[in-house]
């Protein structure tokens, strides 16, 4: 069968050959209808990632078939028995076991979900790792309520725009912060009430005084700009972590954080539980996932420049 396979660090993705996997046990085959790019998979490409094996098929998200019936993949590998925090086998599919960036492939029976009847296979297959982990950071940690003014960093991340999705969704006020000023109007189609473009001086001054601060900050950039979140959040704030594109936080600083009683928190993925939940949110408000372009898996080396260089909004999808 065909699929995308991790050559080497700073090797482009590789479309190849390779042999079905044998099934091990609990395991079942199923057919891949689509599956979706995740940063995490152009950080492996880079050497960005623990435990790097080439000669795995990258790739955590997918809907696929089985049965005659469509399913979501959970991503989750072994999470453990604590809910707060993944334990110490824990892992995501695509690296180190093989993920779905592929035609058939073998997976735990136990990591299939039912696809909500709303989605398409292409817009299902964009749901998995990126609706977990921003419905952990926005419902779980964030606590969203209706009563929320919510910004959310960045908006042209995949995870980012499903965080914007599920915050409309219950009830609460959303803001963006982009690179680029046509995302932020994109955005605002969708529902976002404005926002500023973080590469211009004073964004988070002029973000401030048009919203009024923000009782929750939805972020994975990390990075110097970190503390002017810090600035824009309202006393008793929650600032959500679970990324790092754009490095380490400096100089964070303490007066702010202790006098304004802000939590920030970091959060990774979600454990299983909480991928059910998330299902089932995305069914009862039917959510659709906003997609950028759809490639085919011969395309992989394109779809992954694509989202290296930043220029999507929405996520990229193979349709299989
Ligand atoms: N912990 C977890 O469980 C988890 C799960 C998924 C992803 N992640 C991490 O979260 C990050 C985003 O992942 P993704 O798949 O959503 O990637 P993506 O679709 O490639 O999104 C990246 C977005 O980050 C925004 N960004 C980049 N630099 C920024 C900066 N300096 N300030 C504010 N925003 C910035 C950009 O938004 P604009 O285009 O609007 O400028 C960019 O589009 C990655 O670092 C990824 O590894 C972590």
């Amino acid at each position: 069968m065909k699929a995308l396979v991790f050559e080497d660090v700073h090797h482009p993705v590789r479309f190849s050959e390779v042999a079905v996997p044998k099934l091990n046990e609990g395991e079942v085959w199923v057919d891949v209808m689509a599956a979706a790019l995740n940063h995490r998979d152009v950080w492996i490409t880079k050497g960005l990632y623990p435990g790097l094996q080439p000669g795995v098929v990258l790739g955590s998200d997918a809907c696929v078939l089985y049965e005659g019936k469509q399913y979501l993949i959970n991503p989750n590998v072994n999470w453990g028995p604590d809910p707060r925090v993944g334990g110490k086998s824990y892992s995501i599919l695509g690296m180190p076991t093989h993920g779905t960036f592929c035609e058939k492939m073998a997976i735990a029976k136990d990591r299939l979900v039912p696809k909500p009847e709303h989605l398409s296979s292409v817009q299902a297959a964009a749901m998995p790792l990126g609706g977990l982990t921003a419905f952990r950071a926005l419902m779980k940690k964030g606590k969203c309520t209706s009563k929320d003014r919510v910004c959310i960093n960045g908006i042209g991340g995949g995870v980012a725009l499903i965080v914007m999705q599920f915050a409309l969704a219950a009830g609460a006020e959303v803001w963006v912060t982009s690179s680029s000023d046509e995302k932020i109007s994109k955005a605002k189609d969708l529902g976002a009430v404005g926002g500023q473009n973080y590469r211009h001086d004073g964004w988070h001054k002029a973000l401030q005084s048009q919203s009024g601060g923000f009782d929750i900050i939805i972020d994975s950039a990390g990075g110097p700009g970190f503390n002017n979140l810090l600035k824009i959040a309202n006393p008793g704030a929650r600032i959500v972590t679970y990324g790092g594109s754009a490095g380490a936080i400096e100089k964070l600083s303490p007066q702010i954080l202790f006098w304004k009683q802000l939590e920030i928190h970091g959060t990774t993925m979600g454990n299983d539980q909480e991928f059910l939940e998330m299902v089932e949110f995305v069914d009862q408000h039917k959510i659709v996932p906003v997609l950028d372009r759809i490639y085919s898996l011969e395309e992989g080396p394109q779809a992954f420049a694509r989202m290296d260089q930043g220029s999507q909004f929405g996520k990229i999808v193979f349709e299989i």
